[in-house]
């Protein structure tokens, strides 16, 4: 068998086992949760994220026992950042959007990617609430439900709908830089929008429902499989500074173009070196 031929039997296994999780997800979101907090207050987690990433993990582990897991919530529990190697890798977010789905707010996902010699060739995120699966193998095209996906054709900031999650202010640090940006982006675009699923809000980038996505402090499990999702689209994702993304620690700028990546970039720096300058003063 030839690595294209592992590839399709990888997506395969992938696809069905993601659809069977997600019945976890639609059984539970009404039914009064086991909320627990991850260290501090406002990490949220039930045990159907551990539940869900517990049980990819032992299925695509019987079926590969060579493969390398990289989840939230195993991660979480070693409190270190996660190792990418080349050895073929699961990147597991089992509930992105766990917020969400405690308020029973529907934009919650599991994201699963599959990486190989550091490469993404595998992308798959699914929302069971609202039936939207999204797929992507590495140069074979985005898909939604099946269906061919592309990004957005704006090429102009200006006309442009753009997420941003400014949580990350929570941490007083950021405070002054992201209201910066988020003040930047009220100004410069048809306007914001935050959803609480990074990996569900790269997908609609990756559809054209909006131009782009920002947001930062965030894991290779949140980005992964919808950074292939956006590229096969037609898309790119690469760091804050205009530079390649570190999936390991990702600051996102996703885009559904090079111009309005660049666009973005262009108006973070100025934001940023606003901030700076008020600060001196
Ligand atoms: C969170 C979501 C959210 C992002 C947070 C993530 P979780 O993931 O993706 O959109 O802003 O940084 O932690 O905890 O719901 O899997
Ligand atoms: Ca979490
Ligand atoms: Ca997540
Ligand atoms: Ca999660």
């Amino acid at each position: 068998m030839n690595v294209t031929d592992d590839i399709e039997e990888y997506y395969k296994a992938a696809e069905g086992l993601v659809l069977t999780a997600g019945k976890i997800i639609e059984g539970a979101i009404n039914l009064n949760k086991n909320i627990k907090i991850k260290g501090i207050e406002w990490d949220l987690v039930t045990e159907y994220d551990r539940r869900i990433e517990d049980d990819l993990k032992r299925q695509l582990s019987n079926m590969y026992p060579q493969h390398k897991f990289i989840g939230e919530e195993t991660t979480a529990e070693g409190n270190c950042l996660p190792k990418l190697t080349d050895e073929p890798t699961w990147i597991i977010d089992p509930i992105d959007g766990t917020t969400n789905f405690v308020h029973q707010f529907p934009h919650t996902c599991i994201s699963l990617a599959l990486v190989i010699n550091k490469r993404i060739e595998i992308g798959i995120v699914y929302n069971p609430l609202m039936k939207q699966f999204f797929s992507a193998k590495r140069q074979k095209g985005a898909f939604l439900n099946g269906h061919p996906i592309k990004t957005s054709k704006v090429t102009d900031l200006s006309q442009s709908l753009i997420a941003m999650e400014p949580w990350i202010a929570k941490d007083s640090d950021y405070l002054v830089p992201i209201y910066t940006r988020m003040h930047a982006l009220i100004q410069g675009t048809h306007g914001i929008r935050s959803l609480g699923t990074a990996a569900l809000t790269l997908c609609y980038v990756a559809m054209g429902a909006i131009e782009a996505y920002h947001v930062e402090g965030i894991e290779a499990w949140d980005v992964a499989a919808g950074k292939l999702i956006i590229e096969e689209a037609g898309g790119t994702v690469i760091d804050t500074s205009g530079g390649e993304l570190d999936l390991i620690v990702p600051r996102v700028i996703a885009a559904c173009n090079h111009q309005i990546a660049d666009q973005l970039v262009d108006l973070f720096k100025s934001a940023d070196l606003e901030t700076v300058n008020k600060n001196l003063k």
